[in-house]
């Protein structure tokens, strides 16, 4: 009836169980070692496209022979290695061992197992990542994507990679940030083409490089942003519990996440959609989107898993930001005149994941007395 079930997705536990089955057969999922076009490259000109297979290879290679290169300041066409080749050799061998079976050779977030899985495996592609300490709408760390690596994704398929050795685990955070500015010099690229070029211009290498160079700035940029809490943690007592009860309540937390914290996570299952289905359209509920064009319901917060790490710093982030490409929205205008609000909903939110008593309480109270 919930999405979750003993702790994970329902899907999630079927991916497990394919990827467990492919494994046992003693065969990776079948994944052929080239990037794929989007569909949106593969409409333009013929001109237009053989312009950003020429770039994007110049740029990054290919999938078995990969590099990564920029512009070099003032020096025209020429470009430069931003990483040593032996390290993205390693990276793109650690990836597509490791992840490619779910992320895609491309990084489009669709390799042969993301058909079974919900949360989607991330498409790189956008730029767009979940669980980073910067501000909503910016690039991630490299510390950010590194600790998701690490650590996973709890409650998703995202596995902990803890074994894997540092020099590892270096080069396949370069082989994904390549994979995702690669794939967000392909859209940038895709739209000059449709909005500044007719079908008989060419793509100039100038304004390609200038592309390039925008991208790896905004990831560079990010690293000098991370969200610090404007005040210090006020102490986590049951009075700064309630008060980030109250606060659930009437900041709207509620309306997506429910009075009870469980989220909307019945958007999940098949026989809720079945139901929805029958209604007439006026009476639907509307369901959320997310970047990539998955359902995205607010998370059940009773789960006793936070997918963006449990600190109190991380819960405080994904309040102050909002969660990058999702309906959760940022809080940092909204209560930017109370910043201890803050802290109070990441104790209550804290007290709920732990199943607390004093949450039980809250909860209680509020299911007595809706009003
Ligand atoms: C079994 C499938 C699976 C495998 C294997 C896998 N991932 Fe993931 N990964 C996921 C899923 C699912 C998500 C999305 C989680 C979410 O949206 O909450 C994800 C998310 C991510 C993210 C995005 C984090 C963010 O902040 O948005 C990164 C980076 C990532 N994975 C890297 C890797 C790397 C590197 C590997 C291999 C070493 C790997 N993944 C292997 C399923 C997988
Ligand atoms: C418009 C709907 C909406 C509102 C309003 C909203 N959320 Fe969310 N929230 C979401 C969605 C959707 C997610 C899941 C994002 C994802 O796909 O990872 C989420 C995720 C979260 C998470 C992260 C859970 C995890 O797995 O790490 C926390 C914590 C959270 N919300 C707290 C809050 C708080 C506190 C408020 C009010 C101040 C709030 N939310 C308001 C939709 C909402």
């Amino acid at each position: 009836m919930h999405g979750y079930r003993n702790g994970c997705y329902r899907n999630t536990c079927w991916s497990w169980f394919a990827i467990g089955l492919l494994a046992m057969l003693g065969c990776q999922p079948r994944v052929e070692l080239a990037y794929r076009e989007r569909e949106d490259t593969q409409k333009l000109p013929a001109a237009h496209q053989e312009d950003i297979r020429k770039y994007l290879f110049e740029y990054y290679g290919t999938a078995g022979t990969p590099r990564w290169m920029r512009p070099l300041p003032d020096a025209g066409a020429e470009l430069e290695p931003v990483r040593r080749r032996d390290h993205l050799v390693l990276g793109q061998q650690v990836y597509f061992l490791r992840c490619a079976q779910c992320h895609g050779v491309t990084g489009d977030g669709n390799g042969p197992a993301a058909a079974y899985l919900l949360p989607k495996p991330r498409d790189y592609r956008k730029g767009t990542f979940k669980f980073t300490s910067t501000p909503r709408g910016s690039r991630p760390r490299r510390s950010d994507l590194a600790r998701t690596i690490r650590l996973g994704a709890k409650g998703t398929s995202m596995p902990a990679f803890r074994w894997l050795t540092e020099q590892e685990r270096e080069a396949v955070l370069d082989y994904v940030i390549m994979l995702s500015q690669r794939g967000q010099l392909e859209i940038e690229l895709i739209r000059e083409c449709e909005l500044e070029l007719e079908e008989s211009d060419r793509l100039a290498a100038d304004v390609v490089a200038e592309r390039v160079t925008e991208i790896a700035a905004a990831w560079t940029e990010a690293e000098g942003q991370t969200v610090l809490p404007i005040t210090h943690e006020v102490p986590n007592t049951p009075e700064s519990v309630q008060l980030g009860r109250q606060a659930f309540m009437s900041r709207g937390c509620a309306k997506c996440h429910g009075e009870n914290g469980k989220g909307q996570t019945e958007w999940l299952s098949p026989e809720f959609l079945a139901q929805q289905q029958s209604l007439p359209a006026e009476q639907r509920q509307q369901l959320n989107q997310d970047d990539w064009g998955q359902i995205a319901p607010a998370a059940d917060l009773t789960a006793g898993m936070l997918h963006g790490g449990r600190r109190p710093v991380d819960i405080y982030r994904r309040i102050h930001s909002g969660i990058n490409g999702t309906p959760m929205p940022g809080f940092a205008d909204a209560l930017g005149e109370e910043p201890d609000t803050i802290w109070h909903l990441v104790h209550y939110i804290m007290s709920v994941v732990r199943g607390d008593a004093v949450a039980k309480e809250a909860q209680a109270i509020v299911n007595q007395d809706p009003s």
